[in-house]
């Protein structure tokens, strides 16, 4: 039988055609002596009816018909009576009367109702091909076609070429864990799997390529989070003879025109733009969420002469005291300022001071009592105070308060519903900077990658206050979410040496590194910058989903399985020993 339609086609002026459909068993109704079938494909659903009396030759099959068999139908498009319209189904005004029903396959029963919302996500993920054939999956991966297919629109009319990068290369410093190849031909050595294609988009710049993008799979072996996976998708990109605004122009409008096409939604450009400093002073984030206000205010210097020794001491140790104002939560419960107390306190805070600004404008709590009437006044107008507002405040170094606050912030306007729905703001968080110290290593680190160029204005410090060089490097951030990150980069070999030797590589482990790039710099390399967008996190914005397991096909448990291959596993000895590796299990650990 040859196909017709798909299950989501057919209306009523298509009433006597003759049709054929194929698909699975959505459901399945005897009633009194007919057999209803709900036929559903991936665009939709129709009821097909079987007449066993008029059709005697189907009596067998329409008896055998379980859920999920794998049924072509013959037969011919009839309108429902009109009491029997189903509004809710955009092929509700007809149904099909069979002709004829093969059963192309049958299915064993499910092993869980996929509609049960009780069921667990490792089900899910197990029979992840089973979720696929309900709209919300299906429906994501749509999506993020689209979504792809207008990236590669986009880029080919602004003139960038699509180019491949090896999946099987050398490691890259991304700031994750490398996954390794061992190689069999070359005993002991070892390939990794790209974090991201940077050296390989920087060398097709030296190449003259000028505009590159990629779709490209990044593997990282890192912990695993609601907005990460050990694989994950970047849309790539990189550009010759530009500045940090040319590429921030050509990304916001790549992703103004993803809203318009896949939303309806209309994003003004540019993007606002905001300092890492200042997104960190307002918002206690480097990707704030703009969607509310609430931003941090600084108390310090109502509180400069306080009698309370807590904040007295912070001011004079060179911290700070600075708050947010809950409006109007001056009656939150104790459990959720004991929630929030314990919250600011994961990012090293030593407390939480709520002050209620009372009917009268003065201040209530268990801390108004130190403060002079005063410091009072003075502090609910820097706060912008009004009776009914709850104040938090959080006194310490800059370090420590702003994170914390930066938590809070997102915990109140959670609790408090303040976050409106269907509103996207876009930001650019620009002059992060380019280094910083890790306290265990004891040495500079990238914040984004050792590739970045630092700001020209800057580069006189580059030895001797290292951690105060601002890098040309930006975030676009959507909603309190990274998106997508990037930079102008060194294009100069002494300068790229040089920031080697600020962060404690040895010229002959760069050379050993990334002898290959600092090559390729020295054999005429442009300026150039790019940036990568999570393509994963995008979409499942767009998605309004919230995790990116929601928009790929077949993700990982968040301990990096696959449960519906059930990899990782273990291995034929003879495959270890092609790859001359012998593995050594932890301690008490059996083989699985
Ligand atoms: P970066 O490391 O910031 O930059 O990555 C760019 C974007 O990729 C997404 N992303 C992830 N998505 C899902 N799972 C993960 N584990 C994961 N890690 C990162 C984020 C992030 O903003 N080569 C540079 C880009 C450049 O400089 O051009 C890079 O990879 O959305
Ligand atoms: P203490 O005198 O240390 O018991 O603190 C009294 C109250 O001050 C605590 O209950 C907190 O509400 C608040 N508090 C203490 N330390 C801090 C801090 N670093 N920042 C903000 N509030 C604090």
């Amino acid at each position: 039988m040859k196909c017709t339609h798909h299950c989501g086609a057919l209306r009523r002026a298509a009433a006597g055609q003759a049709v054929c459909l194929r698909g699975w068993v959505n459901r399945c109704r005897h009633l009194g002596g007919l057999v209803f079938v709900d036929l559903r494909d991936r665009e939709g659903m129709t009821q097909i009816v079987i007449n066993p009396q008029t059709s005697p030759t189907l009596d067998a099959t329409a008896h055998e018909l379980r859920d999920e068999f794998v049924l072509a139908v013959r037969g011919t498009v009839r309108p429902r009576p009109d009491n029997m319209v189903n509004r809710s189904m955009p092929t509700g005004e007809i149904e099909v009367e069979a002709a004829e029903v093969e059963i192309l396959n049958r299915a064993r029963p499910m092993p869980f109702n996929l509609d049960d919302p009780t069921v667990g996500d490792e089900m899910h993920l197990k029979y992840r091909y089973l979720d696929m054939r309900r709209p919300q999956l299906l429906g994501n991966l749509r999506l993020r076609h689209r979504v792809t297919k207008i990236v590669r629109d986009y880029f080919d009319e602004e003139g960038f070429i699509e180019v491949e990068t090896p999946i099987i290369s050398k490691s890259t410093p991304e700031g994750a864990r490398d996954f390794l190849i061992p190689s069999r031909v070359h005993p002991g050595k070892f390939y990794a799997l790209p974090q991201a294609p940077q050296q390989y988009k920087q060398i097709l710049m030296v190449g003259g390529v000028e505009r590159y993008f990629q779709i490209a799979r990044c593997f990282r072996d890192e912990d695993l989070r609601a907005d990460r996976q050990l694989e994950f998708t970047q849309i790539d990109l990189e550009m010759s003879f530009v500045d940090a605004e040319d590429v921030m122009d050509v990304v916001e409008r790549l992703l103004a025109r993803l809203m318009r096409e896949t939303k309806g939604v209309e994003i003004a450009v540019p993007f606002p733009r905001m300092t890492y400093a200042d997104a960190m002073n307002r918002y206690g984030s480097d990707k704030p969420d703009l969607r509310f206000g609430m931003e941090l205010v600084d108390l310090s210097a109502a509180l400069r002469g306080t009698a309370f020794k807590v904040f007295a001491g912070v001011l004079a140790a060179g911290g700070v005291v600075k708050a947010i104002n809950a409006k109007g939560q001056a009656e939150a419960p104790k459990r959720r300022i004991d929630e929030w107390t314990e919250a600011v306190k994961l990012f090293g805070a030593k407390g939480l001071a709520p002050l209620k600004v009372q009917a009268d404008g003065s201040l209530g709590g268990q801390v108004a009592k130190f403060l002079s009437p005063a410091e009072a006044t003075a502090v609910v107008a820097a706060a912008g105070a009004a009776p009914g507002d709850l104040l938090l405040l959080v006194a310490d170094q800059t370090r420590i308060v702003n994170p914390a606050l930066g938590r809070l912030r997102l915990d109140v306007a959670q609790a408090a519903g303040m976050i409106p729905a269907g509103v996207y703001r876009f930001l650019w968080v620009v002059e992060f900077p380019l280094l910083e110290y890790d306290e265990q290593e004891k040495r500079f680190c990238a914040v984004h990658h050792p590739f970045t160029s630092p700001m020209a204005e800057d580069m006189g410090r580059l030895d001797s206050d290292p951690g105060s060089v601002r890098a040309q490097a930006y975030d676009v951030v959507l909603n309190g979410m990274e998106l997508g990150g990037g930079s102008i980069r060194i294009h100069a070999t002494g300068l790229q040496a040089r920031l080697f030797s600020v962060l404690g590589i040895s010229p002959e482990e760069a050379q050993l590194r990334f002898g290959h790039l600092l090559e390729a710099l020295a054999l005429g390399a442009p300026p150039h910058g790019g940036l990568a967008i999570g393509l994963d996190r995008l979409v499942m914005l767009l998605a309004g989903a919230t995790s990116i397991r929601d928009v790929i096909a077949f993700p990982k448990t968040t301990r990096g399985a696959c449960l519906m291959t059930d990899s990782p596993s273990t291995v034929d000895p003879r495959q270890l020993a092609d790859l001359h590796i012998a593995c050594v299990r932890p301690a008490g650990e059996d083989e699985k």
